[in-house]
């Protein structure tokens, strides 16, 4: 499915923000796992979402979805090696996610994905897995199909994380909650802590601690430029004990959803947008202030917890937007816990920074080159399609050079089959002169299938095309 957005100046209306696409991954599998009657509001009804549930339904069918309604009946069937191979579709961190729940419930299966998935590295989640005492096969060169036979996690398991990954930490922290064991994680570098604060808000035994840097484990001469009081990341500790399960769960708004709609109405030439119920976790939520420091007009409003989620109102109106060459959040953020934290944003802000006076640059991207695609690759793609100039090595960095007072030319560009890649240009769509048509737009649906609606609703112009 192709769509093409065109030319639209106004940017209006009040929306509420569709649900959390990690979060509402992570209550399936959890209020699966504890077996508990429960029911799910506000979440994401979309691919991603849907392929995590039919995953624990066919281990042992308890999960009934209703829209944005989903109700987890307990079971009286203990769970069981799926008869068929799991098919978690586009979604990376279902693929993940499950992997440590099965692994953790020493079930055997084999996790299979669509083509871009197939091509996503899983050894970072099978390495840590298998230490733990899990047993599984990968594809030669570390990708799916995954094949989980039965093992048996070890108690107190601890490791450092090697690259900075929600998913990753959250697998393990999962595998050894189904196996009913203790675990330790390391965590250097911050990312989305949406599985802490589930296992917290479910009254689970996890302490998050702080790491200082201490003088008298100096290794290296570097070392010495630290102080004692250098915050090097997070330990994570959980211990087994029964988790109490809600008989009810809010989903908050998705963030990177919001995003989109941010952006749309940054560099929209008029009208004032509101955003309601936007999940607003301070692991996830970055982009706001990014945006803010370039001269976005962005406030919040009605800000408040549900779900031990921090949750408010934004409100967004057109604005001239500024370049930047490096970002500096001094004391708030570490340098190296930005990137992490905006990683889902990256396409939607280089498209904002294309629209903003002066260049913009951005390092640490590695990560954003093995995502649904290699996404610095598409952005990059994109603006040789577009006309903005940049410099990168498509590797991990990119600079390009704003067109904050014209309008673009208009162009054909190819998602790659990548939902963000596909939203993040119809977006500058509304900014070009002839259209932006988007090939490939399907996986829309795996994380806001009510784009297109909503962005019309708004003022946008985006139609199908063939
Ligand atoms: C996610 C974590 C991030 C993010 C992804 C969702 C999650 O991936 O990019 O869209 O739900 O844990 P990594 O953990 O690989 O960074």
């Amino acid at each position: 499915m192709n769509l093409i957005s065109l030319k639209s100046e106004l940017i209006e209306g009040n929306i509420v923000c569709p649900g959390d696409k990690s979060i509402s991954q992570r209550i399936l599998i959890l209020g699966w796992l504890l077996n508990k009657n429960i029911t799910i509001s506000g979440f994401l009804n979309a691919d991603d979402p849907i392929s995590t549930a039919n995953a624990l339904n066919q281990i042992s069918n308890s999960i009934k979805i209703n829209g944005n309604e989903v109700i987890i009946e307990e079971r009286i069937i203990e769970p069981k090696n799926p008869e068929n191979p799991i098919d978690l579709g586009n979604s990376g961190t279902g693929m993940r996610l499950i992997f440590g729940l099965i692994s953790g419930l020493g079930l055997e299966a084999t996790l299979i994905g669509d083509d871009s998935l197939s091509k996503r590295p899983m050894r970072r989640v099978a390495d840590p897995l298998k230490e733990m005492g899990a047993s599984n096969k990968l594809n030669i060169g570390g990708t799916p199909p995954i094949e989980i036979s039965k093992g048996k996690i070890i108690d107190d398991f601890v490791y450092e994380m090697p690259v900075a990954s929600a998913q990753v930490k959250s697998s393990i922290i999962l595998a050894a909650i189904a196996a009913k064991k203790g675990i330790t994680v390391i965590e250097n570098n911050l990312t989305r802590n949406h599985t802490e604060r589930m296992i917290e808000y479910f009254k689970g035994n996890i302490e998050i601690s702080p790491i200082w840097w201490n003088n008298s484990d100096s290794k290296y001469m570097w070392d010495e430029f630290k102080t004692p009081n250098t915050f090097m990341g997070n330990k994570i500790t959980y211990k087994h004990k029964e988790l109490t399960c809600p008989e009810h769960y809010e989903v908050v708004g998705d963030f990177s959803s919001a995003s989109f709609l941010i952006v749309a109405g940054l560099i929209s030439k008029s009208g004032k947008l509101k955003i309601k119920n936007v999940g607003l976790n301070p692991s996830r939520s970055l982009l706001i202030k990014i945006l803010q420091s370039m001269g976005g007009q962005i406030t919040i409003s009605n800000e408040r917890k549900i779900s031990n989620e921090e949750v408010g109102d934004l409100n967004v109106s057109p604005s001239k937007l500024k370049g930047f060459d490096h970002l500096n959040f001094s004391s708030e953020v570490r340098p190296e816990d930005i990137i992490p934290n905006i990683i889902d944003e990256i396409p939607i802000l280089s498209i904002a920074a294309a629209f903003a006076e002066g260049s913009t640059i951005l390092n640490g991207l590695e990560e954003l080159t093995i995502k649904e695609s290699n996404r610095l690759a598409a952005i990059c793609d994109g603006f040789d399609a577009i006309g903005i100039n940049y410099f990168s090595d498509r590797k991990s960095s990119i600079k390009l050079y704003g067109n904050y007072n014209e309008d673009i030319d208009g162009a054909e560009i190819d998602s790659h089959g990548d939902h963000r890649i596909a939203m993040s240009f119809l977006v500058a769509g509304m900014r070009s002169k002839n259209g932006i048509k988007v090939i490939d737009c399907k996986n829309i649906e795996t994380s806001f299938p009510n784009f297109t609606n909503i962005m019309n609703s708004l003022g946008m112009k985006i139609n199908e095309e063939d």
